[in-house]
């Protein structure tokens, strides 16, 4: 047997496996609802208006393409920690550039395993399947924690007692906001209390943004990321240009690591740039270069962030709609909770069959857990999915 031929192609995670089925689709009528990507009235994904601006000056201004170092551009390195953090994080802490943010949560599990080979990757559940998915390729132990309560609102109490369990140098994946899938997140007084579990028992927060300014605003999203920063002495991020930026596909994150004072940061800064160059060798630079120039630049700073503040209103104004309209096609107010909740993704509660139902007699794509990219509706397909929603709980329930 020749050596490929032993191969077994790995099952896609079920997002993955959601976008080859919708793209083999070719009703005209169907609507993604699957992978999470920032939809316009018109269903486009749009390039940001700040994103095209810097792009047009980066091309006019750019005169090499030649390599930079393994953490790639510094400048970009400091507008991350400005813009996660609020302040410059001083020498406690260590950063590089990666491909997206799947490559920092990538680089972040690596650099846990590296110090500590025995730490367990702690993840609630549910959680984005990536997470696990990583952990398992590295070969770290993945431990499950509860995290979405029945109500649709995070169950911080539940979460605690069973992070008791983990041991000190274990890491746990926290969403700073916009829970994917649930779109349940912590409150400011639960965020309080992770800080104080952690540094009770020495655990360590793998804080993953990928949402900044899709929840409640740029600064609001990484409130909990920045209490932890104040409080603990070790915290991990992993930070991704893909939605806040509409970046998707130019592969912008950051792996930031802050520690317990600056020979730690430099050592673990040196521990990033020795595992990104045996993974990848230099991380990409085009989208990070448009992340610089947008966020040093105050008026392409300001565009950037009044055309995400209006992509974060039109997903609440989309949440709300979808709630009025599943109360009106229900005749319930099972679906009220979608108000709450925040970001792109919610739950929506439905079963496999359910969603098998919504894809084969609609066209309308949602991963099987029920999981909806709120923000790929629009004002046509909203009534869609609220009817087609509807016959599907009457049909079974
Ligand atoms: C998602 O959850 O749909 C996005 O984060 C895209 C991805 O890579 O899965």
């Amino acid at each position: 047997m020749t050596l490929f031929s032993r191969l077994e192609a790995p099952a896609p995670d079920a997002i993955i496996a959601l976008m080859q089925r919708f793209a083999a689709d070719d009703r005209p009528h169907r609507v993604d609802l699957g992978v999470g990507v920032y939809r316009d009235a018109a269903g486009r994904t749009p390039v940001m208006a700040a994103v095209a601006a810097a792009e047009a000056r980066m091309l006019a201004a750019q005169e090499t393409k030649g390599y930079l170092g393994l953490a790639g551009d510094p400048r970009f390195i400091a507008a991350m920690e400005g813009l996660l953090l609020g302040a410059s994080p001083g020498d406690r802490a260590a950063a590089v550039a990666t491909p997206g943010g799947s490559g920092a949560i990538r680089q972040a599990l690596a650099l846990v395993r590296m110090a500590n080979p025995g730490a367990e990757v702690w993840i609630g559940r549910p959680s984005w399947p990536n997470h696990a998915a990583i952990a398992d390729e590295l070969g770290m132990g993945v431990r499950l924690h509860s995290y979405l309560g029945a109500d649709g609102r995070a169950d911080a109490a539940a979460m605690l007692a069973e992070l008791g369990q983990a041991r000190a140098g274990d890491v746990v994946v926290l969403h700073a906001s916009c829970h994917n899938p649930s779109g349940a997140d912590l409150d400011a007084s639960e965020w309080a209390a992770v800080a104080d579990l952690f540094a009770a028992r020495g655990l360590l927060p793998l804080v993953d943004v990928a949402y900044q300014g899709f929840g409640d605003g740029v600064e609001e999203d990484v409130a909990g990321l920045r209490l932890l920063a104040a409080r603990l002495p070790e915290v991990l991020v992993a930070a991704s240009g893909s939605k806040s930026f509409g970046l998707y596909r130019e592969r912008v994150g950051l792996v930031l690591a802050l520690c317990d004072g600056g020979r730690a940061a430099r050592a673990t800064g040196g521990a990033l740039q020795s595992l990104n160059r045996k993974n990848f060798a230099f991380p990409p630079d085009h989208g990070a270069r448009v992340v610089t120039t947008i966020l040093e630049d105050p008026v392409l700073r300001a565009d950037w962030q009044a055309e995400l503040d209006a992509m974060r209103h039109r997903v609440r104004d989309l949440r709300a709609a979808l709630a009025a309209a599943l109360r009106e096609a229900t005749g319930t107010a099972r679906f009220d909770f979608l108000t709450g909740q925040r970001g792109m993704f919610s739950l929506l509660g439905l079963s496999p069959a359910q969603v098998e139902r919504l894809r084969a007699e609609h066209a309308i794509y949602l991963v099987p857990d029920g999981r909806a990219n709120i923000a790929g509706l629009s004002e046509t397909t909203l009534p869609q999915l609220a009817v087609a929603i509807a016959e599907a709980v009457r049909a079974e329930g």
